[in-house]
């Protein structure tokens, strides 16, 4: 086996991580980032929340972390203009929401038709909104679990990229099934956006189809096995 280490990909998608708080899931795809052989690199971290953990922890490794607040904004037209001016002053292709809480207008999500994804934590198109794991346990479901998806104007909608499942173990509460979920979304949405950003996963109509000719990639793509 070679143990040299991988080229350097020649064209790398230029990533934008949209925050609101302590930002785990951006930690998670800035550490699959700094791998020689990922096809995104994480280019800014933007914030509608000038306190947000996250933003300290993307300046920390270097990565141009920006605030933009959206109380100082009377309309959302035009915190999102200042949102997407930051996105795009970076070279911005695609938006990956981590933990964003504001709701987009239409008219922003379309400016990033194709180019915005979310993760968020439930086996999609089960669960959208808030409350996720407390929702889940009062159904008394087996599974749990998170889906990366293609941002579309609805709720927690458009085409999915990739979902992980985790059990729903006795006992559990809201916060040790969340617990369980965010591990696997730190997985996740590494893998999700390598699929996404290297042209393996495409989205046709109202679902994300992977290549042929890549499929045997995709599903190793990015997927490190559980410790
Ligand atoms: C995650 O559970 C994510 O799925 C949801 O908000 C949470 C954000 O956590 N949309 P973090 O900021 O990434 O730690």
């Amino acid at each position: 086996m070679s143990t040299a280490a991988p080229e350097p990909l020649k064209s790398k998608k230029r990533v934008g991580v949209l925050i609101s708080g302590r930002g785990s899931n951006m930690r998670s795809l800035i550490a699959a980032a700094q791998a020689r052989d990922y096809p995104a690199e994480i280019v800014c971290v933007v914030s509608n929340r000038p306190e947000a953990a996250g933003l300290v922890a993307a300046a920390a490794e270097g990565i141009p972390a920006v605030a933009v607040d959206h109380k100082h904004f009377a309309a959302r037209e035009a915190f999102e203009t200042e949102l997407d001016a930051a996105f795009r002053a970076h070279g911005v292709d695609i938006v990956a929401c981590a933990g964003f809480i504001r709701k987009l207008t239409a008219g922003f999500v379309e400016g990033w038709h194709d180019a915005m994804l979310n993760i968020h934590p439930s086996l999609l198109p089960a669960y959208r909104g808030l409350d996720t794991h407390a929702r889940a346990l009062a159904d008394g479901v087996k599974l749990a679990g998170c889906t990366v998806h293609v941002v579309r104007p609805e709720l927690d909608a458009g085409p999915i990229i990739a979902q992980a499942a985790v059990p729903v173990l006795e006992g559990d509460t809201a916060d040790t099934l969340g617990g369980r979920v965010l591990e696997a979304e730190h997985r996740l949405y590494p893998h999700a956006l390598a699929l996404y950003a290297s042209g393996a996963a495409v989205v046709e109509g109202n679902h994300v189809r992977l290549r042929q000719d890549s499929i045997n990639q995709a599903i190793s793509l990015y997927w490190p096995p559980i410790a």
